[in-house]
């Protein structure tokens, strides 16, 4: 059964919709434009390109298609203005649509693009990895790299319309999809102390993409997000517990170079981390840290410095004094004294805590660092 999601944000507010099999003609009927161009990336192109655009055709649209390769490298100035002359040469003008088909890469480049395009132009985010419905696809943050770091340059620019279909999800590979649940278990600890019970009751049906449990998995990951952006679109205070695990999580892919660990692998590691640094500082119970190591354990997710994928040389950036380093030398952040979010109860935290340097050295250690 399909689902509706809505971000309210007044006249920026739009419905996030979830769903098995949902045709992008559907899209097309609630967000009619004269034209429209699917950015995507080669993969997905391959899987879902052709019905996307066929879906859309029939709605009455003009298509145009661009597709750029798969991967991080890809969110980068070059392809912003590929993509802004591939705009031009269709035609585009400010009524036209570009639909985002695929995961955060595309989701935040082709969002970048909308943004800036014709000084702005509508989009519309068809999220096709766990991580992108649940997180990226939601929210209007969109932005490339620099070579001096991730996501410097950027702005907020929210889509019209999401449009999830979780039949996607069963062509994503099982390490892709896994990284997704780490952010899916964030919200359990954010916001959500019975989705996180849910989880931990459904761990195989989760692993098996059980299409009735995700859509009301992601339906509920998206009704925190949404509650979250409603109340701080750009992020002056609440939606920093979005990155509850990220501190450390954004220093460890800093230091081990970015796709050798997966984002939610290293996000896994810093909610254990967090988590642990949670009991030390604000009275979170250690039973229910020890829940969040089993639950992503269970889930195949990383929870220690044990239990991370294979780093060769590059695992020396594990060391304590590296990783610290990061937290500061991170451009968003340089020279700032490192802020967490940290668990009270699991369902409950606060945010823009600093937590003394021996706490922070001890737990990391304690997880094998
Ligand atoms: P991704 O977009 O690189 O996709 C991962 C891989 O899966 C790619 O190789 C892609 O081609 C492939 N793929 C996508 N859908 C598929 C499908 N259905 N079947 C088979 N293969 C498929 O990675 P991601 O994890 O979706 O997104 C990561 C990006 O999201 C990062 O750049 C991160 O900065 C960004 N992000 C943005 C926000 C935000 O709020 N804007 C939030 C979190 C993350
Ligand atoms: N992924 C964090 C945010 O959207 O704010």
């Amino acid at each position: 059964m399909a689902r509706t999601v809505t971000v309210e944000l007044a006249e920026r507010s739009y419905d996030i919709r979830i769903g098995s099999g949902l045709p992008a003609s559907q899209m097309a009927a609630t967000v009619p434009a004269p034209h429209v161009l699917i950015v995507t990336d080669r993969n997905v192109d391959t899987l879902y390109g052709d019905r996307t655009e066929a879906a859309l055709r029939k709605a009455g649209a003009t298509i145009s298609r661009a597709v750029v390769p798969a991967g991080e490298e890809t969110k980068s100035e070059g392809w912003v203005f590929k993509l802004y002359e591939k705009a031009v040469a269709a035609g585009l003008d400010r009524t036209a649509l570009i639909a985002a088909l695929g995961g955060g890469v595309v989701g935040d480049l082709a969002g970048f693009v909308a943004a800036t395009y014709l000084r702005g132009i509508r989009y519309v985010q068809i999220p096709t990895t766990l991580l992108a419905m649940v997180d990226s696809s939601v929210g209007g943050k969109t932005g490339i790299n620099l070579p001096a770091g991730k996501n410097l340059v950027g702005a907020f620019h929210q889509p019209s319309e999401v449009l999830v279909d979780l039949d996607t999800l069963r062509t994503l590979s099982r390490r892709e999809y896994v990284c997704g649940l780490a952010e899916v278990v964030k919200y359990g600890v954010i916001a959500d102390a019975a989705l996180f019970s849910t989880l931990e009751s459904n761990t195989e049906a989760l692993l098996a993409r059980d299409p009735a449990l995700l859509t009301d998995i992601v339906a509920r990951c998206c009704e925190v997000k949404a509650e979250v952006v409603s109340k701080d679109e750009r992020e002056g205070g609440l939606r920093a517990i979005l990155n509850f695990g990220h501190t450390l999580a954004h220093a460890l892919e800093n230091q081990l170079g970015y796709g050798r660990l997966l984002h939610g692998e290293a996000v896994a590691v810093g909610m254990v981390f967090a988590a642990r640094v949670s009991v030390a500082q604000c009275g979170f119970p250690a039973d229910e840290a020890g829940r969040v190591s089993r639950l992503l354990e269970a889930l195949g997710l990383p929870a220690s410095v044990r239990t991370l994928p294979d780093l060769g040389a590059s695992a020396e950036g594990l060391a304590w004094r590296p990783l610290r380093q990061a937290m500061t030398t991170d451009k968003k952040v340089r020279g700032a004294t490192p802020r967490f979010v940290l668990a009270e109860r699991l369902g409950t935290v606060v945010f823009g805590r600093q937590v003394p340097e021996d706490v922070l050295a001890a737990e990391w250690v304690k997880m094998g660092g």
